[in-house]
């Protein structure tokens, strides 16, 4: 069974998860009608992956006994003005989120509860490829330059994400 303040923390991270989910179908429609099909499609696969972090955590809290609880989901913003301000925010949004995994963690320690904590080790890997990707794309974008034009090649290989 899982203590009361451990499954508010739990559910709150589901809400989060839902809000990366909110966030990047947010910026994969702001790539449609950039007409960059590609990046639109990244961030849609993106948004699916961040839904199923939310529902691992929502199913995990009902394994343990605990009641999920759904809360407002914040509205992302709809507007950046171009591919690396959207990547600069992808990236800075991980470490946020990496941030509050190891919070969870430092929790789940705090608690002594144990099944709790292995269940976020998985969140903890994770997170290590979300911020290694995020910045990796990031740094790709400033290198071929910041410009719809510039960006197709680039453009091309992100719709190959599945
Ligand atoms: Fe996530
Ligand atoms: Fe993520």
């Amino acid at each position: 069974m899982i203590s009361k303040t451990m499954e508010q923390a739990l559910n709150k991270q589901v809400n989060r998860e839902f809000y990366s989910a909110y966030l990047y179908l947010a910026m994969s429609a702001y790539f449609e009608t950039a007409n960059m099909k590609g990046f639109a499609s990244w961030m849609r696969v993106q948004a699916k992956e961040e839904q199923s972090h939310a529902m691992k955590m929502y199913d995990f809290i009902l394994a343990r006994g605990g009641r999920p609880v759904l809360l407002d989901i914040e509205a992302p913003k709809t507007k950046w003005s171009s591919a690396g301000k959207v990547f600069e925010e992808v990236y800075a949004h991980e470490q946020k989120v990496t941030a509050m995994i190891h919070g969870l963690v430092d929790l789940a320690m705090k608690e002594k509860d144990h099944a709790t904590f292995e269940m976020l080790q998985w969140f903890v890997k994770e997170q290590v490829e979300e911020e290694e990707h995020a910045s990796a794309i990031l740094a790709q974008v400033m290198c071929v330059g910041d410009v719809p034009g510039h960006l197709f090649y680039l453009d091309h290989n992100l719709g190959k994400r599945e």
